[in-house]
């Protein structure tokens, strides 16, 4: 089978596809036929090193959808090792039953980050109906998704998108304001009568964070969840009370898919979003031995919505 490797961390050169025999199943685990495979920002981490993800010489990637080999049952993932390949062993327990009315692209470019985007809206911070929450890259894969929960939930949307394209984008999918990065905390402050945001939902990090404190109203929170523009600088927890007794998460996907009880709850509730018109937008599709190209442009922030690799 043709997989994608990466010999050693560093920029998207390092990745390579390469013919290797097809993975053997341990116990527990069943042997997948990849029909469609998700990228993800976490995957750029995964290959630039730094104690996340797999240790190279390794396959990249973590999310997809496709057959299991014997039975031919359809089923997600959004958790295995190995995933840039035609064929990966998966333990049964992270996988998850595709539904007859979603096709396994959809399954693949929906799972990890729509059930990221339902546990930040339903649980990191829990939007009520009139909450003024940020949603940083709002034309992404996360934050699309994101946008058109928050709306389910009776939030009111300020995204940030870094072109008038996205911008258009993240309209489409419910953003009630779109603001640029420039300045943004004060055009939160403009747009919300000076109150400022109930949550910001950050997952681009470093040129976002600091300003991102000053968009919130007292007791506000913040959530970062990723870092697409590296890691914030450290912050002093002292800072909190003064700019009104906010709260800080850094949260991950993997705490509310910890068991296979949670995933299941957690996919359910996504494939009912699905079900009831949660738009899922495939950005663009590359065939497999184009994951180089897909790393370099979603890195230059050229992509929308979600990208997946095709085997
Ligand atoms: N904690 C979790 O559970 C979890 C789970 C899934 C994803 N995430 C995080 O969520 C974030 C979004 O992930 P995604 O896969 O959906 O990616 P994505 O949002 O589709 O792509 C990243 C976007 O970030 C924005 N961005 C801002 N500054 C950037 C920079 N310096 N370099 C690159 N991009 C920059 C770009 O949008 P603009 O051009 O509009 O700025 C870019 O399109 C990532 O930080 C990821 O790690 C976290």
């Amino acid at each position: 089978m043709r997989a994608i490797y990466f010999e050693r961390n560093g920029g998207p050169e390092v990745l390579e596809l390469k013919e290797r025999p097809a993975p053997e199943p341990g116990d527990g685990e069943v042997l997948v036929d990849v029909e469609a495979i998700g990228i993800n920002y976490r995957d750029v981490y995964e290959r630039n090193g730094g104690g996340y993800g797999s240790e190279p010489p390794a396959i990249i990637g973590v999310e997809g959808a496709g057959r299991i080999h014997e039975t031919g049952q359809r089923v997600a993932w959004a958790n295995v090792a190995g995933s840039y390949a035609e064929q990966v062993a998966a333990p049964r327990k992270l996988l998850v039953p595709v539904p007859d009315g979603v096709s396994s692209e959809v399954a693949a470019a929906a799972l990890l980050q729509g059930m990221t985007a339902h546990y930040l809206a339903a649980d990191s911070y829990p939007i009520a109906d009139g909450d003024w929450v940020i949603v940083h890259a709002a034309a992404g894969g996360v934050g699309l998704l994101l946008t058109q929960i928050a709306k389910t939930r009776g939030g009111r949307v300020i995204a940030t998108t870094s072109t008038e394209e996205k911008a258009e984008l993240a309209r489409s999918a419910g953003a009630d304001e779109v603001v640029g990065y420039e300045g943004f905390a004060e055009r939160v402050r403009e747009l919300t009568g000076g109150e400022g945001a109930a949550a910001v939902y950050d997952g681009v990090g470093k040129t976002t964070f600091e300003e991102g404190l000053k968009a919130l109203r007292p007791t506000g929170r913040m959530i970062l969840y990723g870092a697409a523009s590296g890691q914030p600088d450290p912050l002093h927890l002292a800072r909190l009370a003064p700019a009104g007794s906010l709260y800080v998460q850094r949260p991950t996907l993997q705490t509310y898919i910890r068991t296979p009880e949670l995933l299941r709850e957690r996919a359910q509730a996504l494939l009912e979003l699905i079900d009831a018109g949660l738009e899922v937008r495939i950005g663009a599709r590359y065939p497999l031995d184009q994951a180089r190209r897909a790393h370099e442009d979603l890195e230059a922030r050229r992509t929308t919505g979600k990208l997946l690799l095709i085997p």
